[in-house]
């Protein structure tokens, strides 16, 4: 009989989101909608499909490995050097790229909890154990982290704003960690949705890499961008790292469609900044909708929302699948009360709370 390691027996398959298609089956539904991975509810910039599909004419040949034309516009626009930057299938890849060359068997990690899963996914897979310290407030408790730090500590998942909570530690917060955490200990601060905000308390932490060797932060392209399909994300660090890191990476690891795509949202400013103004006009109506409603919730930097139904979270979940929409239980976090929600468009948050007002 094949076995397979003793990591991988601990583990278990991350269960994603309903896909829209499975649910319509399911119920009989002939519309449903997903607020229940942070996907751009307005899609992608047009910019980009266009250059997917032209991407395509050269489908047969292996894609560029050095993402070189993105590498070039990206280490511009952010003001860093090419080799500061790693690109992986989706920031999800950079994680176990990062867990693959920094953490080994024995070794520790640390991070809060509840959090982004893949942090302790991709660091017990390579046999290395993952400290989880409770948010304190929902929100990272950056003294419970320095706390557990010992010999065997190698890196630190700090997910800014967090996934689910959508709390943030501020600049202030960050520079005062950061100078308390031992050289030897990687800090990688996760800022999946930092384009979102738009507030002078959240760190610009790309200047930091000037001060800071032990620092790595990472990007996706799945969120404002609206390219969650095509698995592109990327890392931001000290270029010893990005070559330590580039030694475990796979050779041709991003597709040239994800990397045209890419490219070609970077330049659509106009895209971006329509995301991030709807975003916060139906993020305000959300808030209001719960307030009326009397429910409770987490106020969020992101574009998601924890939101506390006061039902267990899975028959909940249920119920709102029946009548089309699927969200994120909040057991899956240890929260079960909650549904984490995606901020849609208008118009889908409007029919949510409809169906919501019914149900409770
Ligand atoms: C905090 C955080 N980091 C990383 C990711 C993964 O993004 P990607 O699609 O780039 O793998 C997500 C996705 O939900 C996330 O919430």
């Amino acid at each position: 009989m094949i076995t397979c390691r003793k990591e991988i027996n601990a583990l278990k398959a991350y269960v994603p989101g309903k896909p829209i298609d499975d649910a319509k089956k399911e119920y009989g539904l002939e519309e449903v909608i997903k607020l229940a991975s942070n996907e751009n509810p307005i899609g992608c910039s047009p910019k980009a499909i266009e250059a997917a599909k032209k991407s395509l004419e050269t489908a047969s040949v292996y894609p560029d490995g050095n993402c070189t034309l993105l590498r070039q516009c990206l280490a511009n626009k952010l003001n860093v050097t090419e080799d500061s930057l790693v690109f992986g299938a989706g920031s999800d890849e950079v994680i176990s790229l990062i867990a693959t060359t920094f953490v080994g068997q024995g070794d520790e990690a640390i991070t809060c909890t509840p959090t982004f899963s893949q942090y302790a996914s991709a660091v017990r897979q390579i046999g290395g154990k993952m400290i989880e310290v409770p948010l304190v407030n929902h929100t990272y408790d950056l003294d419970g982290l320095l706390d557990k730090i010992t010999d065997k500590t190698k890196a630190l998942f700090i997910s800014n704003p967090n996934n689910p909570t959508g709390t943030i530690i501020t600049a202030k917060q960050q520079l005062d960690f950061i100078s308390k955490v031992p050289k030897d200990v990687l800090i990688v601060f996760d800022e999946a949705y930092n384009e979102y905000i738009d507030d002078d308390i959240y760190p610009d932490t790309i200047p930091l890499l000037h001060n800071y060797d032990n620092i790595m932060i990472l990007r996706t392209f799945s969120k404002i961008y609206g390219l969650a399909s095509f698995r592109i994300g990327y890392g931001i660090a000290k270029p010893e790292l990005i070559e330590l890191i580039n030694r475990v990476r796979g050779p041709f690891n991003v597709t040239t469609s994800a990397q045209a795509a890419a490219l070609a949202s970077i330049e659509d400013n106009h895209f971006k900044k329509t995301t991030v103004a709807l975003n916060a006009q139906v993020k305000a109506f959300t808030y209001k909708k719960c307030e009326e409603l009397g429910l409770d919730y987490i106020p969020s930097y992101g574009n998601f929302l924890m939101i506390d139904f006061k039902k267990p979270s899975l028959p909940f979940f249920e119920q709102l699948l029946k009548k089309g929409f699927i969200v994120r239980p909040g057991f899956y976090f240890g929260m079960d009360t909650y549904q984490r929600v995606t901020i849609g468009t208008m118009e889908q948050m409007e029919r949510f709370f409809r169906i919501v007002s019914d149900l409770i």
